[in-house]
């Protein structure tokens, strides 16, 4: 399954803790989206107007027919239409291999701030290929507590694991 460029699960969170475990990148992630639906989550999944028709039948070829409604496709560009999604509306926000344009990194960002509330958690799954990259974790580091939880060193993939800053800790 492919998961388009985010992932957003609402629900029950006690599932998480017994998959993030088994995490890897891509097939892994979105093979932990697929128990997320079938254990009763709803999720949406999101990307560019232009991926939509893909990412829908990728839903249908990968979900059995009966809980293919609790899996909604919807477009979301990063930094547009902000108000078409509920502020902290997810309990979980999956992201693989979306960090690599720059020029959407303030974007991505926002949206990331407005998604998620303080319970959120944000799994990101990257490559580490330039040194922008880096620049985009500094960029989350100032919002969120990001970890590093999964390191792949065949693939050279990382998952960084990132929650809201308690406010009271800018203080
Ligand atoms: C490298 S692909 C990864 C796709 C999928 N998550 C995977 O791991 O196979 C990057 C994804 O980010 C999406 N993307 C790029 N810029 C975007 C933007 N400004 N807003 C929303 N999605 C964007 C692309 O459409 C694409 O689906």
């Amino acid at each position: 399954m492919s998961a388009g460029s985010f992932s957003l699960v609402h629900g029950s969170a006690t599932w998480l803790a017994h998959f993030s475990c088994s995490l890897g990148y891509r097939t892994r992630l979105h093979i932990m989206l697929g128990y997320a639906v079938l254990l009763g989550a709803h999720v949406t999944i999101t990307d560019r107007k232009v991926a939509l028709e893909f990412l829908k039948s990728n839903v249908q070829a990968n979900l059995p027919l009966h809980i293919q409604s609790k899996a909604v496709v919807k477009e979301l560009t990063w930094g547009q239409n902000m108000e078409s999604f509920s502020p902290g509306e997810f309990d979980l926000i999956l992201g693989a291999d979306i960090i690599y344009l720059e020029e959407t990194f303030t974007d991505l960002l926002q949206t990331l701030e407005h998604l998620s509330s303080n319970q959120s958690v944000i799994l990101l799954a990257c490559r580490i290929r330039y040194e922008r990259d880096n620049n985009f974790l500094a960029m989350l580091e100032r919002q969120f507590t990001v970890s590093k939880v999964h390191y792949d060193p065949e693939k050279d993939v990382h998952i960084f694991k990132a929650q809201k800053r308690n406010q009271r800790e800018g203080l």
